[in-house]
C-alpha cells in the first residue's frame, strides 16, 4: 500500500519537490520513500510533568530510524495541570482537536503519542481516533516517590491532606510550607493513582502502548527503552496499517474499565473514556462503566484510595502483575498495537509484594467499580467512586447545605449551619456553568467540623475531582445546573438521599414541588468570545465525555488538495 506521505514526495512536479526540498535537511536519499512518523509531544516548561518529554522523543527517534522510518518531532499544544487556568479540562478539546488537524494537515503516515499530565493523554488519543492514523503511546511515566519527615508523599493526595490538617490546626503552616521542596522528587507525573497514572493505564489497557509500559517511572531507564521500541514499532504499525480504530474497539473499552477499577483508578476517566469512544463512533455509555466495573476488585493499594505510590506498583509488577489477576475477567479478543491480544501479556506477571498488589484472593475491596447514581437529582447520571469513599456514608440522609459557585462556596464555607450528617451541594461547576468543569468536587470540609474531627461528609456537585483526591463525593451530576439540571433547584435544608448500593441520588422533595421551584442561574458563565465561547455553545454533558458536540466522530486521515 502506498504511504500517505508518497501524496506529498512523490512524483518529479513542482509540488513535489517544494515537499521535498524544505524537508531534506540532509536525511538520506531514500528518506522520503521511508514511513514518516510524528512524535506528538507535549514538553513544555509550563508543564513540568511533561518537561522530560524531549529526552523520551530523542529515544522514540532513534527507534524510528532504526525501524527503517523518519522521525518528525511534533510540539503540540501541552496542558500543565497545575498552571493553566481556570482548569486544564477547558483545553482538552483544543488540543485534542489542534493535534488531530496538524497530524491530518501534515505529511505523516503514523503517530508516537507522548502524553502523561493528566489531559495530555487524553487529547492525544481522541486526536489519533479522529484521525485514525497508526499510532501508539508513550506515557511519561509517574516521579519517584518524595519523602517529608520520614513519610512518603503522594502529590496532589498529600497536599490535600496536609492543608486540612492546617485547617484543622493538627499541622503548623510552616511545616506545610516546608513540605513543598519534597513533594515533586523527580521528573514525571504524579505519583499517586490519579487522573495522569489512570490514563497511562487506560493507554494500555485500550492496547495502546506496548504492553509493560504504563507506570515506568519518568526517571527510570527502562522509560527510554520502551520509548526506542515504541518508535520501532510505529513503522511496523504503518506497514502493516494497524490503526487505532482496529485497536480500540468495544471490547477495549471494556478491558479498560476493569482495569480502571482494579487500580481504584481516577473517576476522570469515565469522561476521557467516553470522549475518546465517542471519536471512534465505539458505543460506550455511562452504564457500561457501572455494569462492567461491577464485581471487579480493588487490588492495587495506591493512594488515594489506599497506601502506596506508583514507582511502589513498577516495583510490585506493575500493571501487567494487576490484569493478570482479574485476566478472567479481560476480553480476550480486544488486540494492542502489538497486533497480539493484551491477555498474551499477562501469563508472566508475577506480584512482587503483595503489600502492594493484592492477589485476587485478598483485594483490598471486592467491588471496586465506579457506581453510576441516578434519581431526580441526576437523571442522566452521576459518578462516585465508592473505593474513595466512607464505607459508612454510602449510604446517607442528610440536609442540603448549597453553595451556587466555587465563590459562594468560598465565601461562606466556614459559616455554614452544618454538621457531620448534612450534605454540602455545590452547583455551577459543570462543563458549561464554570467551563471546562473544575476539579472542586471535592469540597472541602467546614473548619468547625474539621476541628471536631471530622474528616468526611457526603459531597455532591457537577464538577468533577481530581483524581488524587478522596471522600465520599458525588460527580459529574447530568444535566448540570447551567443546563437546567435539577441541580438548580435544590434549596438548603432539602434532605438529600443518597444509596449507593441502590444505585440512587434523591432530593426527597416531592417532583411537582420541585419543578415548580425558579432554578437558580446566577453564578453561570457567559463567555463572550473565543475558545470559551465555543466551548460553552457546543460541549456535551459529563455523560457524552465532555467533547464538543461537532468534534464526536472521525474525520480520517484523507489528504486535503495542495494550495501552491
Ligand atoms: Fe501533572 Fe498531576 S500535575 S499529573
Amino acid at each position: 500500500m502506498p504511504l500517505r506521505s508518497a501524496q506529498w514526495y512523490s512524483g518529479d512536479d513542482r509540488n513535489s519537490y517544494i515537499h521535498r526540498a524544505w524537508m531534506r535537511r540532509g536525511t538520506p536519499a531514500d528518506a522520503f520513500d521511508r514511513p514518516q512518523i510524528a512524535i506528538a509531544n507535549t514538553a513544555s516548561d509550563l508543564t513540568p510533568c511533561n518537561a522530560h518529554f524531549d529526552e523520551v522523543a530523542r529515544s522514540v527517534a532513534a527507534g524510528v530510524w532504526a525501524a527503517g522510518g523518519v522521525p518528525l518531532n511534533l510540539p503540540v499544544v501541552s496542558l500543565g495541570e497545575t498552571n493553566v487556568r481556570p482548569t486544564a479540562m477547558l483545553w482538552r478539546n483544543l488540543a485534542a482537536m489542534a493535534t488531530e488537524e496538524m497530524l491530518r494537515a501534515n505529511p505523516v503516515d503514523g503517530v508516537v503519542l507522548l502524553g502523561g499530565c493528566d489531559k495530555t493523554i487524553p487529547s492525544l488519543l481522541m486526536a489519533a481516533a479522529s484521525v485514525d492514523l497508526p499510532a501508539l503511546v508513550v506515557p511519561g511515566g509517574p516521579m519517584l516517590t518524595g519523602h517529608f519527615q520520614g513519610m512518603p508523599l503522594g502529590c496532589g493526595t498529600d497536599v490535600w491532606r496536609l492543608s486540612e490538617e492546617v485547617r484543622a490546626g493538627t499541622l503548623t503552616r510552616a511545616s506545610f510550607l516546608d513540605s513543598e521542596s519534597s513533594m515533586i522528587r523527580s521528573r514525571g507525573h504524579c505519583n499517586t493513582m490519579g487522573t495522569a497514572s489512570t490514563m497511562a493505564c487506560m493507554a494500555e489497557a485500550l492496547g495502546m502502548t506496548i504492553p509493560g509500559t504504563a507506570g515506568t517511572p519518568a526517571a527510570d531507564s527502562r522509560l527510554l527503552e520502551r520509548a526506542h521500541a515504541s518508535g520501532a514499532l510505529a513503522v511496523e504499525l504503518v506497514r502493516e496499517d494497524r490503526r487505532p480504530g482496529a485497536v480500540m474497539t468495544r471490547a477495549s473499552f471494556l478491558n479498560a474499565i476493569v482495569t480502571l477499577a482494579a487500580i481504584g483508578g481516577s473517576t476522570n476517566a469515565v469522561v476521557h473514556l467516553l470522549a475518546i469512544a465517542g471519536r471512534l463512533g465505539v458505543e460506550l455509555s455511562l452504564d457500561d462503566f457501572d455494569r462492567t466495573g461491577a464485581g471487579v476488585p480493588l487490588l492495587a493499594d495506591l493512594q488515594p484510595a489506599g497506601r502506596h505510590l506508583m514507582d511502589d506498583l513498577f516495583r510490585a509488577g506493575g500493571l501487567r502483575a494487576v490484569l493478570h489477576q482479574v485476566e478472567d475477567l479481560l476480553d480476550p479478543a480486544a488486540r494492542t498495537v502489538t497486533g497480539r491480544p493484551l491477555t498474551d501479556y499477562l501469563g508472566d506477571a508475577p506480584i512482587w509484594d503483595a503489600g502492594v498488589i493484592r492477589p485476587r484472593t485478598d483485594p483490598l475491596l471486592p467491588d471496586a467499580g465506579i457506581a453510576v447514581l441516578r434519581g431526580n437529582l441526576a437523571p442522566d447520571g452521576a459518578v462516585i467512586k465508592p473505593a474513595a469513599a466512607s464505607p459508612e456514608l454510602l449510604r446517607h440522609r442528610g440536609r442540603a447545605i448549597v453553595f451556587d459557585s466555587v465563590e459562594d462556596l468560598h465565601t461562606r464555607l466556614d459559616s455554614v449551619d452544618a454538621d457531620e450528617n448534612s450534605v454540602l451541594v455545590l452547583r455551577g461547576c459543570g462543563p458549561k456553568g464554570y467551563p471546562g468543569m473544575p476539579e472542586v468536587g471535592n469540597l472541602p470540609l467546614p473548619a468547625k467540623l474539621l476541628a471536631k474531627g471530622v474528616r468526611d461528609m457526603v459531597r455532591i456537585s457537577d464538577a468533577r475531582m481530581s483524581g488524587t483526591a478522596y471522600g465520599t463525593v458525588v460527580l459529574h451530576v447530568a444535566p448540570e445546573a447551567a443546563a437546567g439540571g435539577p441541580l438548580a433547584r435544590v434549596r438548603t435544608g432539602d434532605p438529600i438521599v443518597l444509596d449507593v448500593p441502590g444505585r440512587t441520588l434523591r432530593v426527597d422533595v416531592p417532583d411537582a414541588d420541585l419543578a415548580a421551584r425558579e432554578p437558580v442561574t446566577t453564578g453561570f458563565a457567559r463567555p463572550a468570545r473565543g475558545w470559551e465561547k465555543l466551548y460553552v455553545e457546543h460541549v456535551q454533558q459529563a455523560d457524552r465525555g465532555c467533547d464538543l458536540d461537532f468534534l464526536t466522530g472521525s474525520s480520517g486521515s484523507a489528504v486535503a488538495r495542495e494550495s501552491h
